[in-house]
């Protein structure tokens, strides 16, 4: 948290159990220039180093790598990171467009790699990673929505991809998360004619899992789902995630393979260990985290 103090466009803060970042550059829609993607770089970076590593890696080993375990060392310094917008009106109102009018197509090139590296930063957190969406997530902010684990949205939110409206097209992951997210014609649909839709159409269709009446609200529900989050094994939510992290790529019997190793290894846990005690002596469990 000292080092969060030095960010231009980031808030850090606990709340709860949870660590919540807040991209704060209302004047801009809370724009993702390129100062504020090294920021998300240096935060995610600082977290995946803060936090314990599971050595089941989430990019997904081969099933016979016998020698991952969840054994993370060291500290939950949070249950669960939450990404929500500055101001009144947006989350992420996209790439800047300012920023991009000024850019060489191998400059563009740079920027969608070094988001898309954030991206796959939050996937890769043992910590699962909420989208709070208070307003307009457009294009990067869609795409950054995206790679939370999954979104709850207030009544004021709106989603799209318009980038084909400015002659572009998604580029920091919309093209491969939407249509793993929403069906694969409805995701189509959008990033085809850049349509913007409301969160209870978001909500319909899969992309946001909750919708609810205004930013207070959202907190609050945020908050809930984090608490019942930070009631369970911080180990097996890691391990968890991860695995389902590492079986959506692959077909249904190494799915499988790969879920079994993840089970194994859910065995060798300290947490595992005070579940099932705590289950049988019909008491709550005090999970060590290890
Ligand atoms: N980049 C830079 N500045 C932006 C911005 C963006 N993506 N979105 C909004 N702003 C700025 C506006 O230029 C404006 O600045 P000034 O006050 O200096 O004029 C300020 O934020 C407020 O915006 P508006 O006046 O437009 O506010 P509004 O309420 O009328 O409209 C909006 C809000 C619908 C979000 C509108 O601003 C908008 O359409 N923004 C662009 C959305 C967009 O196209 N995003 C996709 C970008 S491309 C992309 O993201 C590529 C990728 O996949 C990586």
């Amino acid at each position: 948290s000292e080092a969060a103090r030095r960010y231009e466009s980031l808030r850090v803060e606990h709340r709860g159990d949870a660590l919540w970042v807040t991209i704060d550059r209302p004047k801009a829609m809370n724009a993702l220039a390129q100062a504020v993607v090294a920021e998300l770089a240096d935060l995610t970076e600082r977290l995946a180093a803060a936090l314990p590593a599971l050595d089941r890696a989430a990019s997904g080993r081969p099933a016979a790598d016998r020698s991952m375990g969840a054994q993370p060392e060291g500290e939950w310094v949070c249950r669960a990171v939450v990404i929500t917008g500055g101001g009144e009106k947006a989350f992420v109102a996209g790439a800047d467009i300012r920023e991009m009018s000024a850019m060489t197509a191998d400059e563009a090139h740079d920027y969608s790699r070094s988001m898309q590296a954030v991206t796959e930063r939050l996937e890769a957190l043992p910590v699962p990673v909420i989208a709070a969406v208070n307003g307009f997530a457009l294009g990067g902010g869609c795409e950054l929505a995206l790679a939370c684990d999954f979104i709850y949205a207030s009544a004021n939110a709106s989603f799209g991809q318009p980038e084909v409206s400015l002659g572009l097209v998604p580029g920091f992951g919309g093209s491969v998360r939407l249509q793993q997210r929403v069906s694969p014609a409805m995701a189509r649909e959008l990033i085809l004619t850049g349509r913007r839709i409301r969160a209870e159409e978001a909500l319909r269709i899969g992309l946001a899992n909750r919708v609810v009446d205004d930013v207070a609200a959202l907190a609050e529900a945020v908050d809930a789902t984090v608490a019942e989050i930070a009631a369970q094994a911080p180990t097996a939510v890691a391990n968890a995630k991860a695995t389902m992290n590492a079986v959506a790529p692959l077909p249904v019997s190494d799915g499988l393979a790969t879920e079994a190793e993840s089970f194994r290894s859910a065995f060798t846990t300290e947490d595992s260990r005070v579940g099932r005690d705590a289950f049988l002596a019909k008491e709550s469990a005090h999970f060590p985290g290890r």
